[in-house]
């Protein structure tokens, strides 16, 4: 199949959907924000999943009683992403959440476009690690994208690029400001996580790995 014959798709996050490289952001976040004496935890953390960089920062140094230069600001952001590239720099294939292949080789077989839609700068090289850019007909490419998730910006210009009409896509996110970003797209959304945190979402499931073809179609009135 090629992406021009699909009717319909389905866009995933990356971060915390495909792969556990969620934890990895948090762990790099967590680093900075204990050298600038900010208490930082899982629970904080929810806020800044699907927050690019420099907002994601902006965040923590925020709540510093420190001030910080542009310059200062900078070489922190420049440091988090050196701490994140060491920590995924040995990713490999097995590093794929259990299911998804599967859950990606029976979106295929039924004549779905795949793309994904991931803020980090680092998303090609992540899929590009653990194999998986081959599997996808789009990538967004997180430097063209202006506005970060909770807009609707990155999902809708997925979309476009695979000539699927948004609300013939499905969007699959673990962040709160993501599954907000898919329902602005005017997509269904599947949450990956807790009801707590993804209340706002379609459906929501533990793990990705638990998402199945019939629940798509059912979510895209299909079945
Ligand atoms: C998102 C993550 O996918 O990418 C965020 O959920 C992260 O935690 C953002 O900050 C930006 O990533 P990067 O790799 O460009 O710093
Ligand atoms: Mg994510």
């Amino acid at each position: 199949m090629s992406a021009s014959s699909a009717q319909k798709a389905v866009i995933f996050d990356l971060d915390g959907v495909l792969t556990d490289t969620a934890h990895y952001h948090f762990l790099a976040w967590k680093h900075i924000a204990e050298q600038v004496g900010v208490h930082f935890d899982e629970e904080s953390n929810e806020q800044l999943k699907g927050i690019d960089r420099l907002n994601s920062l902006k965040f923590i140094l925020d709540q510093s009683e420190q001030r910080f230069s542009e310059q200062e600001f900078l070489a922190l952001a420049e440091q988090k992403n050196k701490h994140y590239q060491s920590l995924i720099s040995n990713m490999k294939p097995q590093d794929v959440f259990p299911g998804v292949r599967d859950l990606l080789a029976s979106l295929r077989s039924d004549d779905f476009a795949l793309g994904v839609a991931s803020v980090s700068k680092n998303a090609l090289f992540v899929l590009d690690k653990i194999a998986l850019i081959k599997d996808f007909d789009f990538v967004a490419d997180a430097a063209k994208i202006k506005n970060t998730k909770p807009h609707p910006e990155i999902f809708l210009t997925v979309a476009q690029a695979l000539s699927i009409a948004p609300e013939s896509c499905v969007g699959i996110e673990d962040a709160s400001a993501g599954v907000t970003a898919i329902k602005a797209a005017n997509m269904p959304a599947i949450g990956v996580g807790s009801a707590e945190q993804l209340g706002h979402a379609d459906e929501i499931v533990a793990k990705t790995g638990d998402i199945t073809l019939g629940q798509i179609l059912r979510l895209l009135n299909q079945l």
